[in-house]
């Protein structure tokens, strides 16, 4: 009853600030993204009669008391479903820094998810998986399926679900992630969202989400790489809108964050196809495609005060591996 997987972080480019459903983890959107092949997680899971406690670590570093704690509530919705009262050794393994809006807790979920089903010897759909997902971290669904994936709000726990739109060998893409800060940021996202609803901006947000998911789908379709671009940055600038007037508002960026959001757009318009998003932390992923990674890593490597890059190419969903970390 053992068995491992990796998953892939992501980045959406419609991304999703804020439920409907706190504890079921319900969005109050559909949001979009792609599976990054430099980023992922590791993870191992183990269920035996042998063990008298779960026993929960990570690799390399250390987790929290509650990072552990969430790690069991997903152990426990897992043993529920598939029938089993073992106890469960989870070892897990992070190619990238953790917490740092990174998506750790994405690829996190989403490795356990898989892995700890097939250590229980339960099939379940890929749907179903999306859905398991997600109860751990919201946009670890997204994590699961192929390449570039689109997670569907719904209504109720069941059409809360992620699914692939594109396999990741469709567009040849790049997500070059600068890291600036690699320690855990302050607020998590899941205490961040709890006061969406306080921002002034969140109602216009959600109105304009439906037509920029057109747009994201038809760039996708047509592999139109500057209306991909222009229409993520939106996003990613709506939101951050929305997180710095909820009350109390909340800032995830830093002078490093706005410098390289500055020089992404000094490169466009000197000619460069080059666009940024950034997640609930300062680091910023900068967007281009294949043919221009050579000339965009070099720009960003001779950028001031950046810690690390990280070079990402569209990547499959999770899947199960046969080497173990114990
Ligand atoms: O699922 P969580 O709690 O990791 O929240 C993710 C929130 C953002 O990264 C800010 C946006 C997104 O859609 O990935």
């Amino acid at each position: 009853m053992k068995a491992t997987a990796v998953a892939p972080a992501n980045i959406a480019f419609i991304k999703y600030w804020g439920k409907t459903d706190e504890e079921l983890r319900l969005p109050l959107n559909d949001s979009l993204s792609m599976n990054l092949s430099g980023s992922y997680t590791t993870t191992t899971v183990e269920f035996s009669p042998a063990f008298t406690a779960d026993d929960t670590r990570l690799v390399d570093g250390e987790f929290s008391q509650r990072e552990i704690l969430r790690v069991g509530d997903a152990l426990d919705e897992i043993r529920a479903k598939a029938g089993i009262r073992l106890h469960a050794r989870v070892y897990t393994k992070n190619s990238f820094p953790k917490g740092a809006g990174a998506a750790a807790s994405a690829s996190g979920f989403a490795a356990l998810t898989v892995a700890a089903f097939a250590a229980a010897g339960c099939k379940l759909s890929q749907k179903e998986l999306t859905i398991f997902a997600r109860l751990g971290s919201g946009s670890a669904c997204r994590s699961i399926p192929d390449g570039f994936v689109l997670w569907e709000k719904g209504t109720t726990s069941d059409d809360s679900f992620a699914y692939s739109l594109c396999p990741h060998t469709h567009w040849d893409i790049r997500d070059i992630l600068v890291i600036v800060d690699s320690r855990m940021k302050k607020v998590s996202t899941t205490d961040g969202m709890k006061t969406v609803s306080t921002s002034p901006l969140l109602a216009a947000r959600l109105k304009a989400i439906p037509a920029r998911m057109e747009g994201i789908k038809q760039a996708l379709a047509q592999k139109d790489f500057a209306r991909l671009g222009e229409i993520a940055e939106e996003d990613c600038l709506d939101m951050h809108r929305v997180m710095q007037t909820q009350a109390p508002p909340l800032q995830y960026w830093n002078d490093s964050t706005r410098m390289i959001m500055d020089a992404v757009k000094t490169w466009r318009k000197a000619g460069l196809p080059v666009y940024f998003t950034v997640d609930a932390g300062s680091n910023v992923h900068v967007l281009c495609e294949g043919r221009d990674e050579g000339h965009v890593l070099e720009k960003v490597r001779a950028l001031a005060g950046i810690e690390s890059v990280i070079l990402n190419k569209p990547a499959p969903g999770a899947h199960r591996i046969d080497n173990h970390l114990f």
